[in-house]
């Protein structure tokens, strides 16, 4: 049997606000196999960047198991949730989070300060990143000085920096025309089949699950496969 980079099992996840409780997602069961790309989709509010959340160790489901390659991460500590963040996750977002007052080339080096690496390897690798999304031209251009789809290049880069076997993507062209979409959906698959890497992208956009080898939808708390 294929190896599972992700099994989620009956996992349920509600938000308390005062005096009302938001029931999102209600004994949800999927796989992702490792070097699978896979596509949720659901309109805004459905839970797309919850469950990510959750796959992501960010937030703890209140019913249910997430394994990741095997481990259950619900029953890791936060130490361990933050290994498994730092060393096989890497996080893609609409909004590209990237740090205002460093350059393009800092903010992608910064997932290879956390580890035990050289700096002098880690600039290495975050310039050779930086030319693979060809934005070599942009090293020391702060985000504020960068185009959206040059951002989410560094963003992609900085996801890339300590070698993640599995890349999280909320929403990753959200705020892209086409042209920059299709670049960043073109960078997304070179991933998948020169590297192997497994993708899971949340998104409303129906068009984008051409990309996937399976997608999913998410309404009313379930998760259906389409
Ligand atoms: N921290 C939170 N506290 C309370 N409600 C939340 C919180 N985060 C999300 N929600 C609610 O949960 C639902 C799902 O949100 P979200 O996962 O962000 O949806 P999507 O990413 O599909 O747009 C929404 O109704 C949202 O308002
Ligand atoms: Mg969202």
């Amino acid at each position: 049997m294929d190896q599972l980079a992700f099994k989620v099992s009956s996992l349920s996840k509600k938000y308390t606000i005062p005096e009302k409780q938001i029931s999102v997602l209600q004994d949800i069961d999927f796989q992702i196999p490792v070097n699978q790309w896979i596509t949720i989709t659901g309109q805004s509010g459905c839970g797309k960047t919850t469950l990510l959340r959750l796959l992501g160790t960010l937030d703890e489901p209140d019913r249910g198991t997430i394994e990741c390659f095997g481990e259950e991460i619900t029953k890791m500590n936060t130490n361990q949730k933050a290994k498994l963040r730092r060393n096989k996750l890497g996080f893609i977002f609409q909004s590209y989070q990237l740090l205002p007052e460093l350059n393009a080339l800092e903010n992608i080096m910064l997932p290879g300060r956390l580890t035990q690496g050289d700096m002098k390897t880690i600039k290495n690798r975050a310039l050779d990143l930086m030319k693979t999304l060809e934005i070599e031209n942009r090293i020391h251009h702060r985000p504020a000085e960068l185009s959206g789809g040059e951002q989410q290049r560094v963003a992609i880069a900085r996801a890339l920096m300590n070698k993640p076997d599995i890349i999280l993507a909320d929403e990753p062209t959200g705020n892209l025309d086409t042209k920059n979409s299709t670049g960043i959906m073109k960078i997304l698959e070179d991933l998948k089949i020169k590297e192997q890497k497994t993708i899971l992208m949340v998104t409303h956009n129906i068009n984008l699950t051409d990309y996937a080898d399976k997608s999913y939808h998410i309404e009313g708390g379930s998760i259906i496969p389409i």
